[in-house]
């Protein structure tokens, strides 16, 4: 199972060694996730040049795409969103932009929300992003159809309101840039709930920076990252893709609401 897919990857990524090294890596990648739940791993290591950080972050966290909707939390986040439907075939991997990136009581607000959208797929780098991102799921572990979430995150302070889950399947987070410190991110297990989170100890406690991805088990963890730091002149910001393999009750099975009118 391991060997076909991998072989698959090779297929799908040909050509360059970054490549040949990313589809080795992802087994042992995905050993993690299915032994512990998560796994660290950095742009490189998926197989993206150099310079695809920068340049796609470049692209998307401008004030061209992101903005603060009302409502949202940490209250000066900014953000913008896509939802891409994936299903893995014989084939391989096959995205399409979903119909609707409208979210329902999520993160706290009551309601549907709609944030600004990005159609990434038109854009090949980005495509191939969503594909390495999707393939980072162990293999025994994906849904033939779902949903994949992606979310374009700006924040200046706080990066969470408190620990949490995000109610999906499995979170992806890649930091695409940072000034300032802190921002680390924990996992806790949670045996207890959430109401006891004094009580909890971190499973893993680690700062991402600059192209750093973290893939999780959301239902195995309560999640939360430390507030930014100020550098000594300036001000902290960070930009991270915080991505979700959604259950289908998301949006799939999900019972569509409309959602109210975003007045600029
Ligand atoms: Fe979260």
């Amino acid at each position: 199972m391991l060997l076909s897919d991998i072989d698959n990857m090779n297929e799908k990524f040909t050509s360059d060694d970054s490549n040949c090294a990313w589809a080795d890596g992802l087994a042992s990648l995905w050993d993690d996730v299915n032994r512990h739940g998560y796994a660290l791993t950095t742009d490189q290591a998926l197989g993206l040049p150099p310079e695809f950080t920068p340049n796609f972050r470049e692209a998307y966290f401008n004030g061209h795409y992101l903005r603060h909707d009302e409502g949202d939390l940490p209250r000066d986040r900014e953000r913008a969103r896509d939802v891409i439907l994936y299903e893995w075939d014989d084939d391989g991997l096959h995205v399409e932009e979903y119909e609707t990136i409208v979210i329902t009581d999520r993160s706290g607000i009551k309601g549907p929300r709609l944030h600004n959208r990005i159609e990434i797929l038109a854009d090949r780098g980005a495509r191939d992003l969503v594909e390495r991102l999707l393939a980072l799921v162990p293999p025994n572990r994906r849904q033939t159809k779902g949903t994949f979430g992606v979310n374009f995150f700006r924040t200046f302070n706080d990066v969470v309101t408190k620990p949490h889950r995000d109610e999906e399947e499995f979170i992806i987070i890649y930091v695409l840039h940072r000034d300032g410190d802190g921002a680390e991110t924990y996992l806790y297990q949670d045996d207890l709930g959430a109401d006891e989170q004094e009580y909890l100890s971190p499973v893993l406690k680690h700062q991402l920076n600059r192209g750093d991805l973290i893939i999780f088990e959301d239902k195995a963890f309560l999640h939360e990252a430390t507030p930014l730091i100020s550098p000594p002149s300036g001000k902290s910001m960070r930009d991270a893709l915080v991505c979700s393999v959604d259950y289908r009750t998301t949006y799939l099975d999900a019972v569509r609401l409309e959602p109210p009118q975003h007045h600029a």
